[in-house]
């Protein structure tokens, strides 16, 4: 098994949003992206539509050839255009309004009936359904009760770490979240469900997540969701280059 690599596009649009302006293109930059590897295009439709709108949604939808992955809210007038856009996935996750970006993953044991009822909407649909949430072993089971097909480990304690966010307790809290992501995966990979990971990937922090197997000796991650590094990288290299420089990465035997 060889893992695959969805790039996240939201950040193209927040450069679009950011003037008002006609670009950059959405169309264009996916299939660029699909040009450069990538195996899926995810988009996040926020309730407060900061980057991505409505209209790339559906734009989106007819044009981009790769699977299209969408992560969103629980609430129902998200669920509502998500059921109309028919994505071939759906990565439910928490939302807040002031957040720069999605923080944590989401609650599963205190959200699990509108959980288990958003999966429900999908129930009959070609739509498959993921659920961001923190690497803790203990709540894979609870995923998959919910009807899960996939979980999505939040790699976003594990990055912050990587990148010396927490100063002197950085390298520590780096090995345990490492630690936590590989309990975590088997945990969900034991139960039946694939495992996909994503937040705050980038080029380098991105290999010791590589590195983990599993008994078959197949890489644990079978998914990648990256965006915000992709996309700045793009502004130094282009789009289609810095999608083949992680699509090489994600695809190499480390
Ligand atoms: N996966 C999920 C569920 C996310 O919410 C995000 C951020 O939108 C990503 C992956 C990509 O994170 P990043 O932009 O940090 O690579």
């Amino acid at each position: 098994m060889i893992p695959r690599l969805g790039v996240n596009i939201d950040h193209v649009a927040t450069l679009r949003q950011l003037r008002g302006t006609p670009y950059p293109d959405l169309l264009e930059a996916a299939r660029l992206c699909e040009r450069g590897g990538a195996e899926q295009i995810t988009i996040h439709l926020r309730e407060d539509r900061r980057h991505i709108q409505d209209a790339d949604l559906f734009a989106l939808r007819k044009s981009v050839r790769v699977p299209l992955n969408l992560e969103i809210s629980l609430e129902p007038k998200m669920l509502k255009i998500a059921r109309k856009a028919a994505p071939d996935w759906i990565c439910l996750v928490p939302e807040k309004r002031q957040e720069v970006t999605t923080e944590g993953g989401l609650d599963v044991v205190k959200q699990r009936r509108r959980i288990k009822n958003a999966i429900k909407l999908f129930a009959k649909s070609k739509t498959k359904i993921s659920l961001f949430v923190e690497p803790e072993a203990a709540i894979m089971k609870l995923c998959k009760e919910l009807g899960a097909h996939a979980v999505e480990l939040h790699t976003g304690r594990y990055c912050l770490a990587a990148q010396k966010g927490f100063g002197a307790r950085s390298t520590k809290v780096e090995a345990a979240e490492l630690n936590r992501i590989e309990l975590a995966g088997h945990a969900a990979a034991q139960l039946g469900l694939h495992v996909n990971a994503g937040h705050g990937l980038d080029y380098q922090n991105i290999k010791p997540i590589l590195a983990i197997r599993r008994e078959n000796e197949h890489p644990l991650i079978e998914e990648y969701n990256i965006g915000h590094v992709i996309v700045c990288r793009a502004a130094i290299v282009g789009i289609e280059q810095a999608t083949r420089e992680m699509a090489n990465l994600v695809r190499s035997e480390l």
